[in-house]
Order: C-alpha cells, then structure tokens, then sequence
C-alpha cells in the first residue's frame, strides 16, 4: 500500500503522514466502515444503536456507489468494570462477556445492521493484533517506564488529572467523594509504576493533520474541541496497570506483572477487523486505514488524540474521517440506567420494525447537538414520513395509473400517458428489488411478505399489460397469457383494480408500513 511504503523508507525518526498519498486511497473500490466497540458491563441501549445504525446505513451508502465494503462492530470486553460486572453476577468474567456479547449481536441482527467483522477483545486473533502493536510501538521508542500518579475512576478506565476531577457530596452516603467533572464518575488517587506511551510528541503533527484535513473531524464543533485539546498541550499517556490492580486483559508482552491499557487494547480492533499484523490475513489489508469512523462525541478524545497517535508511531496510515455524534437524551437528561431512562432498542424495533427505527434515529439523531429521544416523534415520523408518503406508494400507484393514463390518452397527450405507465413499471421494479424477494424466499417465515410483494409486481405488470395492448397487442397479449390473465378479464376496468383473486390483500400485510395501533 502506497502510503506503508511510503512512511516503511522514511528515514526520519518520527514519520510524517504523506497527506496527498492519503487523499489518494479514498478513491479506492474499498470503503471501510467502523462502529465503536461496546462494553459488555451493560445491555446494548438506544445510544449503542445509533452508532450502530448511521455506520450500517453510511455502508449501505458507499454500497450504493458501487464500493466494497468492510464493516467492523463489536465488544470491548477487558477492564476493571467487565471484572467487578462479572464478580458481582457470580459469573466468571469470559462467561458473563459471551452472554453481552451476543446480545450486541442480535441487536444487529434485528436492526438489520450487517457486517464483516465482530471483534471481541477477548478473541485470539485480537490479542495477537494488540501485542503485534504494542511490539512495534516499544520499537519505534515510543515506550518507557515511568511513575504514574493521578485520579484514577474505574467506570471511565481513565486518569484525570487536579483541574479535571472536584469534590461532590455523594448523594447515597452523604460522604464527600471525588469525580471526574467531565463524566460524574468517582475517581481515587493512584500511584503506580507503569508503561508510558510518549504522545506529547505527537502533538504538533496532530494539529496538521486536522488542520490540512477541514472534514477528519465531523462535525466541526467537534474538530474545534479536539483543537482546543491540542492546543493546550498533551502528557505522556500511561498505557500499562498493574497486573495486581488489573487481571481482566492482555498481558504486556514480557512483562507479566503488567497489563495493556483497555484503550490501546480496545482501539486496536479497528486493526485487527482488517487482519493486523497482517502476517497470514491480507485480505483486507488494502482496507486500512478506516474511511469513516463512528463514534459518540464521549469518546473522541481517544479517537482523535490517541488512535492517530499510536497510529503514527505504528507508521501507519490515519483513518480518512472520525464521525462523532451527540447524544440522545430523555427529557433533556444524559441517558443512564441508574436514572432508569435508557430505552430497550429491541423493545421500540419490536413495535415499529427495524427500517422505521432506523429512519427515525439517523433523520432525528443529534449529530452536533443532542436530539431528545421520544416515542412520539417515531410515531410522527412514522405516520407523516412513512404511512404519509412512502408506504402506499406502490399500492395506489398501481391503482393510479389507469386513470391517469386514460385521462392523458383522452386528451391525445400520448407520450404523457406511456411515461404513466412506465413509472409505475419503474417503480415497482424498484419496489421489487429493495424488498429483496430472493432471500424472503429462503425464510418460511418470511412467506407473506413474499406474497405481498410478488403480488404488487405482478399486479404492476398486469396493469401495465393491459394499458399497452391499444399500442403493442401481439406482445401485450402474451405478457397477459403468460400472466394466467384470461381475455375476459383484460379491459380498462380490470386496470383500475386490484385482481384480488390472485391474492387477496390482508389486512396487515397489504402496504409497507403497516398502520399501528398507536399508544
Ligand atoms: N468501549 C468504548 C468504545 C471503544 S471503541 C475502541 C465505549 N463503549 S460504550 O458502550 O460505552 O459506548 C459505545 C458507543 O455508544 C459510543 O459511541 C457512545 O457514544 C455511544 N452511546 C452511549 N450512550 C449514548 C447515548 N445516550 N446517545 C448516543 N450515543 C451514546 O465507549
């Protein structure tokens, strides 16, 4: 890959991305798309799904270009919260993770999100990506050993520094406890020796990475913030703990009393999704860098400092576009499950269907700023968007075109009158390709789905057979043989109805968005 060659003859000590090289390989037939990885200390909630879905739905779009995609997602498993989770479920750490894990899983599947990878912290191949890493970064001198004193909060994996954390009273005990200003979460004091990571060197090359690159960082108030980061300057980054204050996770490479950092570990499965170290699996080598990265704006500090950072330390290419959403809150207030106002996506995708929940979080979902989450606004969109504009389009097209057509005919507007018919015929071969009726086939499940929509192609193509016959009889005559259409039954009227003795429309499964009973 031409920008690897190019930094792998670089002389200079610490390498410069060539960011014309990079600009280059976004033209490339391969797009790769990233989710964050989730932590497996809680059930995947709306928040997990709206990462999920804008980078599922910014795949389908390069599909749309004709691009061949990767997309990776999965489960940030290792760390002191996975460890006190499990402990307090009675459950061994590896079995409480493979139960959250598939559950990420199924929200995938149910949200109709594909993709090419699920990297789990926990699986071989990543640990062996991690320590490929780690080896390279120790290489290159980016590694020491030094003390690390600071606030330390186990829920963020994070060390803060004075001006950072305050003094609060905690409202259970009345006892007045230390946090994070930034995320609320208690922290404590901690002293320990341990692996640094020199990022303060990459603090110059940072800022001319995103200052020659106007979209790396979406949107921009997020570009402006991470600026502001860098501008106040970066420390040695502290990327080993004690093996003793922290067993779940990867071992340093010949250190075994020290354990990586979660985010090294856990921000190397963007490498590992495309085979990193690349030693057997090349297939998607050429996939590297990420060309859009979706992450909430909680976590673009370690997206947009550190992963470039170990990135150019690595020598390797830095993704081409961090997207960081805002958050969905409920009644204005951050989500979280001790307020109880996280929302069970299986729960709204249940009522709604998958493409309705989707369209709703990527169209309502803050992208800058917050977007309030209510099950209001899906009914309005539902209702206004879906059942208003789209869902009965086939249907009363098909019923449309005949009267259309016959009024443009009667007014000898001949070509008017045709083009009715043939986007009718456009339409539902659109129709019939979106549904995907092949694969509907292969589910029993799926059957009157299937039903449906083979009913409205043919119905399209039956009412377009007779509408044609005045122009084209010999051939319309057999489309309507083949069709079973008898010759008594091939007169305008029968255009300007359904023939519902081919299959009479149920009441559920008649448009493509159903009508809900609504509560
Ligand atoms: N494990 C880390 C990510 C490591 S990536 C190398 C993590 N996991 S998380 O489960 O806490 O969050 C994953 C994603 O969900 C983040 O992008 C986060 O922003 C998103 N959301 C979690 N709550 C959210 C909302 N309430 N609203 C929107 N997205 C939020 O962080």
């Amino acid at each position: 890959m031409q920008v690897l060659k190019f930094w792998n003859t670089s002389k200079q000590k610490l390498y410069k991305p060539d960011y014309r090289l990079i600009a280059k390989c976004a033209s490339s037939t391969k797009a790769f798309v990233t989710t964050p990885i989730y932590y497996v200390n809680a059930a995947p909630h709306i928040g997990h799904l709206y990462s999920t879905v804008l980078a599922d739905t910014i795949r389908r779009n390069y599909i749309l270009h004709g691009k061949d995609v990767i997309m990776s997602t999965g489960t940030d498993e290792h760390g002191l919260k996975i460890q006190q989770a499990a402990n307090k479920r009675n459950m061994e750490p590896i079995e409480f993770c493979n139960q959250v894990s598939e559950s990420f899983k199924t929200l995938c599947k149910a949200a109709n999100v594909e993709y090419t990878s699920f990297e789990r912290t926990t699986n071989k191949h990543h640990k062996e990506a991690v320590k490929a890493l780690w080896n390279k970064l120790l290489l290159n001198g980016y590694f020491y050993k030094g003390k690390h004193e600071g606030w330390y909060s186990i829920s963020d994996e994070a060390f803060y520094t004075n001006s950072q954390v305050q003094e609060v009273i905690d409202e259970k005990t009345g006892q007045k406890i230390m946090v994070s200003i930034e995320t609320g979460q208690p922290v404590e004091w901690t002293s320990e020796e341990n692996f640094k990571f020199r990022l303060s060197a990459f603090r110059d090359r940072l800022l001319e990475w995103i200052e020659k690159n106007p979209t790396v960082i979406v949107p921009s108030n997020r570009r402006n913030e991470v600026i502001s980061l860098l501008k106040l300057g970066l420390s040695d980054l502290s990327v080993s703990r004690l093996r003793s204050r922290l067993q779940w996770g990867i071992k340093v490479p010949n250190e075994s009393e020290h354990t990586i950092y979660v985010w090294l570990d856990a921000l190397t499965n963007y490498l590992t999704a495309t085979g990193y170290p690349w030693l057997k699996d090349i297939k998607n080598k050429d996939a590297f860098p990420p060309d859009v990265q979706v992450i909430g704006k909680d976590i673009i500090r370690f997206h947009a400092i550190y992963w470039p950072a170990f990135l150019m330390a690595a020598e390797l290419p830095l993704p081409k576009q961090i997207l960081a959403h805002a958050h969905w809150t409920m009644g204005k207030q951050k989500m979280s499950k001790s307020r109880g106002n996280v929302v069970n996506p299986f729960q709204i995708i249940k009522k709604y269907g998958a493409d309705a929940v989707r369209y709703y979080l990527v169209r309502d979902g803050g992208l800058a700023d917050d977007g309030d989450y209510s099950e209001e606004m899906i009914q309005t969109r539902y209702k206004k968007d879906l059942i208003g504009q789209f869902d009965t389009m086939i249907h009363n097209q098909i019923l449309e075109t005949a009267n259309n057509f016959n009024n443009a005919f009667e007014d000898r507007e001949f070509s008017k009158a045709y083009s009715y018919v043939f986007d009718m015929i456009s339409q539902a071969n659109k129709y019939f390709s979106d549904n995907e009726p092949w694969r509907l086939a292969k589910n029993p499940e799926d059957k009157e789905r299937l039903d449906t929509i083979l009913f409205y192609s043919l119905e399209a193509c039956r009412v377009a057979g007779i509408l044609l016959q005045p122009v084209m009889p010999s051939k319309m005559a057999c489309v309507l043989t083949r069709l079973g259409v008898s010759s008594d039954k091939r007169y305008f009227k029968d255009a300007t109805q359904f023939d519902l003795t081919k299959r009479p429309l149920g009441e559920t499964d008649s448009v493509l968005f159903p009508k809900l009973t609504m509560t």
